[in-house]
Formats: C-alpha cells, structure tokens, sequence
C-alpha cells in the first residue's frame, strides 16, 4: 500500500487529568489528603500513553526493540514509543504513586503494581473504532476492548481486595484518556472512507460523541476523576510536514491546516467536557477536566531554542521524516543527543518533551492530588 497507509500512525498525545478545590484549614486540608490523595493512574489510548501492551498482541505497531526505550534507566526497550519516559509516568511519578505505569496485558504484574494503577492504551488506536482495525493492517486494542479489560481489572481486584474497597479504590484513582489523533491524521486524512461519509465538521463531532459515550463508561465503571486530553498541533509533527508539505525536503514548516482542525477539535472538545461535568459532577460528583497539550507542544515547537533543542522538524531517530515503529529499528541510524530533538521519531516526542509537556500540566495534577 502506499507510504502513508504504512507509515502514519497513531500518536496520540497525552495527558491529564483532574483537579478539585484547594485549601481549607490546615488541618481538615492534612486529612483530606491522607485520605483522598490519589493512590492509583489508568491510561486508556492510544501511542503516547502506551507503556507496551502491543508486546502482547499481533501488530507490527511496536516500540519493544531498540532503538526505543535507549534512554531508559537500563536502556530496555519497554513498547515505549519513545527514547524513555511518557508523560504519564511523570505524573504517576509526580503523584508519588510509581516511577512507571506498566501495561495492563503484562500478566506478570504483582497485585501491588495493579493496584496502583496501569496503562490499557494501544498504539495505534483511537475513538473511531475503524482506527484500531486499520492501523498498519493489523489490529491494536479499541476503545470498547479497553474498557473491557477495565472491567475484567475490576473483577480481579475485587477477589483480591473485596467490592466495596475495590470500588473506593476507583474513585479515588485518576484517569487519563488520550486519543483521537490517529482517527484525523490516520483515519480520516489518510484513507478514503470516512472522508466519503463525514465531512471534517462531522466527523470532529463524531469523535466528540464517542469521546463523550467513552467517559460516560468510565464514569458507569466508577471513574470519578478523568482527565481528557487533547489532540496534539498535528500539521507540525515531523511525518505530517513531510507528507503534507509542497516541499517537504526543504521547505520544512507546520501544515496550519492540519493544526488547525487540531484546534477547533480540543474548542469543541472542551465545550463538551465543561457540558459533561456540569451533568455528571451534581449526578455522580465526578470531575472531568481538559488536558491542554496542544499550545504547550505549539510553544516549544516555536520557541525551540528556548527550551535547548536543536531540531523539531524532523525526529532523532533514522532521517526523521518518516520512520516509527518498524521503521526505526536496530538498523536505523540515531541523532547522538536526544535531549536536542523535540521529536524522537517522526510523530512521537521525546522523553524530555515528554517531560516538558508534563510540566505544563503539573499545576492541574497537584490540584487534583490535594483534593
Ligand atoms: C479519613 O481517614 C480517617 C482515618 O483513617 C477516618 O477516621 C475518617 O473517617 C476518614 N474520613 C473520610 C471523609 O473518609
Ligand atoms: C458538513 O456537512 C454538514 C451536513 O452534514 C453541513 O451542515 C456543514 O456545513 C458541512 N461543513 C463543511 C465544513 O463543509
Ligand atoms: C514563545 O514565543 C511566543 C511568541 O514569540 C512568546 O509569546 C512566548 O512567551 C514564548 N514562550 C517561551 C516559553 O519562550
């Protein structure tokens, strides 16, 4: 098939979550926090919040070889797409919950890492359920199946710890939900389909009402914290400049269109949110707050030097223009210096992008923690 039927795909960006009322006296402040500080993070989406539970099925949508995961503490590919950490391990981190969000198909995890929370995102996946059908022609794990494994998670930790704490666990723990890139830069803007049923309005508010059904499920399942997280400035992504641009050797620049679509997403996508909350947080006494990562990751891409990179038009890894996945392998060439790149491959940031990004959204996170 042709290159970007191959090449594009998921992404996804990241994070965040949750926040609630700050101070009351001192005092009632200390035990709120003993007894509501958020003791558990779980990820539902796509690539950027995948800690590797596409080791576990049949795609060729991976991340578990080097060069991935090179700057990790050890240096071990984990199905991190990426040079190390993601985000969501920084919050997790942040949090004072773990270092590290493991992938839930990892049957290996001891009842303690599963209690403090896992990943259940997949490469490649996103609301539009013809996106994990599609994606590289294999299938990655889709939304519906990901809650499937939430409730089969429940389940087993309710054998372990009982119903009524397994449920008290699950208010209190923080969801993340990141995904919908691969559904425009994949699906809609890269294969015929949906863009012969859906014209780009229609198709955003499609991906608004799986997001919503989405949430709504989380909140049925017990989610009372969620954060949802928007769709990255895709017209600046390195692949998204190379298959999009007039000239994409050298007149290397962000496609605006394609941001733009981003943009009036996350607007759309926030007005929803607020509409959501204000139903469900009187009903159920949930919090669903939105997850800016699309001005932040705009800001460093405009401001690059600023924050000591070198490059963000194309990623670290082989030429940067078009390599992920399978395509940056052991045989691919690696820029010497991740920490100069904003990209590590062509669509995914690098760990300290990574790191960037989660900074942006520290303010929101310790918010949440101190309810
Ligand atoms: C908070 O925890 C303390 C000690 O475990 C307990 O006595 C108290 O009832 C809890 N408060 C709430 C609101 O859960
Ligand atoms: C998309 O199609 C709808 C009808 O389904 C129409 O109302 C709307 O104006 C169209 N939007 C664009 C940008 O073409
Ligand atoms: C990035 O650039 C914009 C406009 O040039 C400026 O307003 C903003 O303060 C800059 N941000 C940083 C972090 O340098």
């Amino acid at each position: 098939m042709d290159c970007s039927y191959r090449i594009l795909f998921p992404i996804l960006f990241f994070i965040l979550f949750v926040s609630v009322s700050c101070s009351r006296s001192l005092v009632e402040t200390q035990i709120k926090d003993l007894n509501n500080s958020v003791q558990a993070l779980f990820v539902f989406g796509d690539s950027t919040v995948d800690s590797g539970n596409n080791n576990y099925i049949g795609t060729v949508f991976k991340a578990d070889f080097w060069p991935y995961g090179k700057d990790l503490p050890d240096h071990i590919p984990t199905g991190r797409f990426s040079d190390g950490k993601l985000t969501t391990d920084f919050i997790a981190s942040h949090l004072g919950i773990k270092e590290y969000v493991p992938p839930y198909l990892d049957k290996t995890l001891s009842v303690e890492e599963l209690m403090t929370g896992v990943s259940f995102a997949s490469a490649g996946s996103g609301y539009d359920p013809l996106t994990a059908q599609t994606t590289v022609h294999t299938r990655v794990i889709n939304m519906d199946k990901q809650l499937e494994y939430f409730i089969e998670y429940k389940a087993r930790m309710e054998q372990v710890i009982g119903k009524e704490k397994m449920e008290t666990h699950i208010r209190k723990s923080a969801f993340i939900v990141s995904a919908g890139t691969n559904d425009l830069v994949f699906t809609y803007f890269s294969l015929p389909v949906r863009r012969r049923q859906y014209n780009i309005t229609d198709y955003q508010n499609y991906l608004l009402q799986s997001t919503q059904k989405f949430i709504q499920s989380l909140m049925d399942l017990g989610a009372r914290k969620i954060g949802v997280v928007g769709i990255p400035p895709m017209g600046c992504l390195p692949v998204m400049v190379t298959l999009k641009s007039e000239n994409a050797i050298f007149q290397r620049g962000c496609v605006d269109y394609y941001t733009t679509v981003a943009k009036e997403y996350n607007d759309k996508l926030q007005t929803e949110l607020q509409t959501v909350m204000k139903i469900n947080a009187a009903k159920y006494g949930a919090i669903i707050v939105y997850a800016d990562i699309h001005e932040s990751l705009l800001d460093i891409i405009h401001n690059y030097t600023n924050f000591g990179f070198d490059e963000w038009k194309r990623g670290c890894c082989g030429s940067g223009l078009l390599e992920m996945s399978i395509l940056c392998n052991p045989e691919t060439m690696v820029c010497v210096d991740p920490t100069k790149f904003v990209f590590w491959d062509s669509i995914h940031p690098t760990e300290k992008t990574y790191h960037l990004l989660f900074m942006a959204l520290r303010n929101t996170i310790d918010i949440l923690a101190k309810k």
